[in-house]
């Protein structure tokens, strides 16, 4: 390619938020959808590129979600209501990039008829076809594939899609209740009648085979899946963490991340291990668990979690974000590095993505306040323009009349 044929051009007038601060009335020059130069006076031939003018808007780098569950709600969103996998694809990319999302992991759980999509078979289906609508989607989506430890027949359906490499991300769970996220029978069973509207049989159904199987046959699911992941080079996290001694056992198994870990004892071990601790923005956004475990402001806060990831709510991240920095004082760039460098470090994908800097594919959004509640009005992939709702458009918005009288 000569010069020639290169494409470059700026957005100016906004506050860049690098890795290690935030660069106000800046400006960043991109060529061919690769971060050029980040600074704050373009001068000579940069001062005459064409540009977007962001109005003092933030230029955040785009988030990197590594765990967000919303397509199974997006597909079944009452038991038994299926929708086409292609339209839950568009509506949820569409919430998803208007809160800055530019990688998504789509997290579907391998569990039979516990949780998430109720047949194995569907859930195999999903992913094939996840695999195939991300071409023609506007950010990156990728597949996070959620192993239920105790579940005997989802393994043999899991393995193959790894093997396949449909999956980029695996995690382990083990929602048997009396230790992880249910410590008490009675949570485990109020959340399965309240999430997944489980009568009490179908439930002492469920804990009488997970306790079964996980004495005798849990670990080799594990050993099974893990090699796979690992031959792959598919880094693996494990989920709702309780103990030292379990993150132990994990990180010896060569499970680099901890997700959800629901005491602050396990979130500093899995962090003095060097595991990277995933948290949920909602947990953050919402001042607490849904489940009265571990506040993920302490932990953060406490210097033993890193990640943000959107979970169940895909606008999450972005507020969580603007929620550290103004609620809890945290320095912005420290609470934008929770949701795009530390999760792309988490992944070894560090070197190409996660943060505006020299050298880095160009995904970022223009996010504008309103008050202090951010609202995106423009995202970029890889230097293409994936969205644009106007600037400051949502100024333009009026209240409705009341009835009777015409609003000047
Ligand atoms: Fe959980």
């Amino acid at each position: 390619m000569t010069s020639r044929d290169t494409h470059r051009w700026m957005v100016r007038n906004v506050n860049v938020v690098t890795p290690v601060e935030v660069v106000r009335d800046g400006y960043v020059t991109i060529r061919d959808g690769i971060i050029e130069h980040v600074g704050t006076t373009p001068a000579g031939e940069e001062a005459t590129l064409p540009s977007v003018d962001g109005q003092g808007s933030w230029l955040l780098p785009g988030f990197i979600d590594l765990h967000n569950d919303a397509i199974e709600k997006e597909i079944e969103p009452r038991p038994n209501a299926f929708i086409p996998v292609e339209i839950a694809f568009f509506a949820l990319e569409h919430r998803l990039v208007s809160h800055g999302v530019t990688s998504i992991y789509h997290s579907l759980s391998f569990a039979s008829n516990e949780f998430g999509v109720r047949s194995l078979d569907r859930v195999e289906t999903i992913v094939r076809e996840l695999h195939s609508l991300g071409a023609a989607g506007r950010i990156r989506h990728l597949v996070h594939g959620r192993y239920e430890i105790t579940d005997e027949r989802a393994c043999d359906v899991l393995a193959p899609l790894i093997d396949d490499g449909f999956i980029d991300l695996l995690s382990l769970m083990d929602h048997t209740p009396g230790q992880g996220q249910f410590r008490q029978l009675e949570d485990y069973a109020n959340f399965m009648s309240a999430t997944y509207q489980r009568d009490r049989t179908e439930i002492a159904k469920f804990v009488e085979q997970k306790q079964a199987v996980r004495e005798v046959a849990a670990l080799a699911y594990i050993e099974r899946l893990t090699c796979k992941a690992k031959a792959r080079g598919i880094r693996i996290a494990s989920h709702d963490d309780d103990t030292a001694r379990k993150v132990q056992m994990m990180q010896e198994r060569g499970i680099t991340l901890s997700e959800f870990p629901v005491t602050l004892e396990a979130a500093r071990a899995a962090t003095e291990s060097e595991m990277g601790v995933i948290v949920g923005a909602p947990n953050v956004v919402r001042g607490g668990s849904t489940s009265n475990n571990l506040k993920a402001s302490d932990a953060i806060l406490n210097g033993v979690a890193q990640i943000l990831c959107s979970d169940y709510m895909p606008s999450s991240i972005l507020h969580a974000v603007f929620t550290l920095h103004f609620r809890h004082g945290m320095p912005m760039y420290e609470a934008v590095n929770m949701a795009s460098l530390n999760p792309a470090r988490a992944l070894g994908l560090e070197s190409t993505s996660g943060s505006i800097s020299p050298g880095k594919l160009a995904d970022f959004s223009l996010v504008r306040l309103h008050q202090k509640t951010p609202i995106v009005e423009r995202v970029f992939v890889g230097g293409t323009q994936v969205l644009y709702v106007g600037d400051g458009a949502h100024k333009r918005a009026v209240q409705p009349a009341k009835q009777g009288v015409v609003q000047s």
